[in-house]
């Protein structure tokens, strides 16, 4: 197994505040590693340290063998990494197609004619094609997510980043978006980091699961058995406790 992505002992946060207290994981190339931890613990400043959004002030992170700690957000896409926001946020007055092909061409720095083929790619995985058409403004949510996880395929990642692609959706949605992430792992041979909530999906659809508490690991490995775990029940009942004391 190839290591594809290695976060060294990373400290990064917003200003004066630091969010993440020397965090350290590795991401197997092939492999879906999930994520879960309560709310606040760091999870998506996790993603922004990872594509640059803000840089570390301690620590390092590799990827692909590269040293990316201090490289620009743009480069880091063209090196190949793909994220997904929390909230989805198309371009409402664009086409499905069209935010596509911005990710493509903008993100990626495809010619438009690339840029159209991939994007027509990634409509067709995601089970958008029929859509390509409609204005991204009108989409349910389930649509909105799928188009989330489209424009990130549009600037051919090697590494796919979702953040709570599942929130909010129904079961019977839930399962597609598993089908669809698992597709995106047998079929394009990605490489994911999924950050999601519901704990269910998380153990059938990961290889490998890190719970997060405090900016930091709390505790990596097999999904069941990280999910069973007492340090993993007791920082989500802390977590509990806290909200009630609120
Ligand atoms: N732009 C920002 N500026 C300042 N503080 C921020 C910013 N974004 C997040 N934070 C703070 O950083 C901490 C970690 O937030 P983060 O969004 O990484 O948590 P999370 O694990 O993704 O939580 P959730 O499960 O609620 O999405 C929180 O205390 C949050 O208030
Ligand atoms: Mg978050």
């Amino acid at each position: 197994m190839t290591t594809l992505l290695k976060f060294d002992r990373v400290d990064a946060g917003y200003g004066a505040v630091k969010i993440l207290k020397g965090l350290s994981f590795e991401v197997e190339e092939g492999t879906i590693l999930g994520v879960i931890g309560p709310n606040g613990s760091g999870k998506t400043t996790m993603f922004n340290a990872l594509i640059g959004l803000i840089v570390p002030t301690a620590g390092g992170i590799t990827f692909g063998g590269k040293d990316i700690t201090k490289v620009s957000p743009d480069k880091r896409a063209r090196l190949g990494l793909g994220r997904t926001f929390q909230v989805p946020r198309p371009f409402e007055n664009m086409s499905v197609f069209e935010n596509v092909l911005v990710a493509a061409v903008h993100g990626a720095g495809h010619s438009e004619k690339d840029g159209a083929r991939i994007a027509k790619g990634a409509l067709e995985l995601t089970g958008l094609l029929e859509k390509a058409e409609t204005g991204a403004g009108t989409l349910t949510l389930l649509d909105r997510k799928r188009l989330e996880i489209a424009r990130a395929l549009g600037t051919e990642p090697k590494l796919i980043l979702l953040d709570e692609v599942a929130a909010g959706l129904i079961d019977a949605e839930i399962k597609d978006i598993m089908k669809l992430v698992s597709d995106l792992k047998t079929e394009k041979g990605l490489t994911i980091i999924w950050i999601e909530h519901v704990i269910e999906t998380m153990v059938h659809s990961t290889d490998v699961l890190m719970c997060m508490s405090d900016g930091h690991e709390l505790l990596i490995g097999d999904p069941l058995s990280v999910m069973n775990s007492r340090e993993v029940e007791e920082v989500y009942l802390g977590a509990e406790e806290e909200d009630e004391a609120q």
